[in-house]
């Protein structure tokens, strides 16, 4: 059954230090974008007719972990998020860690939906995890302002990763994330998880606006119930036209982790669930596992958009 959500704006901003976002915790944890990602990326932009390379956004960046992976293929790459001290953050990082590149950087802290880049001048816009924060159709509004003719639009989710191989083990990673998703309550964060629940098919790109939609989800064994974390959702904004593309089996987002890892894992989620609330489930996941490492394997979905 599903509970659907107004999709009104979201006021407050989303994922900020004041709802307990710890960015060392996140680059612990969190998986690393790997080559696949970005491999999907330059795959779809290079099929277009003098597709150009100049310019790169990548808009709620955060600390900067998807501009960093741009940087070896733009000269050009803008940085761009909202909250404070994020952007100052990512410039010291990608400073640090692309000092060799010749790209240069442009740092702007400011939100998907309005955005001082000007007009027509990107040639590939991401938002990595962070659209569920914004009032969609204005981003998605502002992210064609952006954007030269024929230029891409991605929009990219990664979700809790399931235990593969290890079913009582599952069963309790899966109670903790219905702790979270009791948790994750409020206008702000009824509007993200109702939009990350669709597994991005929310999202609309109006005919004669866009053209060439595609969505890839990967390692979703072709349901989009491996994106969901409760009942709230949103209408689907899937047209006919669009193509939709299952990628199963990349191990590019499969790894094996241990207990402190799916304690970690969680602890990079807002709102953060304190871990002395859900001891006793930490326990029967501490006893599932056995003290082994298991698999596991994250579901992801990419949206492309080519701005007509
Ligand atoms: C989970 S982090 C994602 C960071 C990075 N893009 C990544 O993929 O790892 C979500 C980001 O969304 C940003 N954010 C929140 N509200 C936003 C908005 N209205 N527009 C753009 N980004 C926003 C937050 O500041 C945060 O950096």
């Amino acid at each position: 059954m599903s509970t659907a959500v107004q999709a009104s704006p979201a006021k407050e901003l989303g994922f900020s230090y004041k709802q307990g976002v710890n960015w060392s915790e996140y680059l612990d944890f969190r998986p690393v974008y790997p080559p696949s990602f970005f491999e999907h990326i330059y795959t779809y932009h290079a099929q277009k007719p003098n597709s150009s390379w100049s310019v790169a956004h990548d808009i709620g960046a955060g600390c900067g972990v998807v501009s960093a992976g741009l940087a070896s293929k733009f000269p050009r790459v803008i940085v761009s998020d909202p909250n404070d001290g994020f952007v100052t953050l990512a410039q010291t990082l990608l400073e640090k860690d692309t000092a060799s590149s010749s790209t240069s950087f442009r740092f702007l802290q400011e939100g998907a939906e309005k955005s001082s880049v000007d007009a027509g001048t990107v040639d590939v816009a991401i938002a990595a995890e962070c659209i569920q924060w914004t009032d969609t159709a204005t981003a998605i509004r502002e992210i064609r302002r952006e954007l030269k003719v024929g230029g891409t639009s991605v929009i990219t989710h990664y979700t809790v990763p399931r235990i593969v191989g290890n079913n009582e083990a599952q069963k309790v990673w899966k109670a903790i994330w219905d702790e979270y998703a009791r948790r994750a309550t409020g206008p702000l964060l009824d509007h993200a998880v109702s939009i990350v629940n669709t597994a991005l098919d929310c999202l609309e790109f109006p005919e004669g606006e866009w053209e060439g939609v595609r969505r890839i989800h990967v390692n979703a064994q072709g349901s989009l119930e491996s994106y969901r974390l409760d009942s709230r959702s949103r209408e689907s904004k899937v047209r006919d036209s669009e193509e939709v593309a299952w990628v199963e089996g990349d191990d590019d987002w499969a790894d094996e982790q241990g207990l402190a890892w799916f304690k970690g894992y969680l602890a990079t989620w807002v709102p953060v669930v304190p871990e002395q609330e859900i001891q006793h489930l930490w326990a029967e996941l501490e006893t599932a596992l056995g003290g082994q490492k298991v698999r596991i394997e994250t579901p992801l979905t990419i949206v492309f958009a080519t701005k007509a």
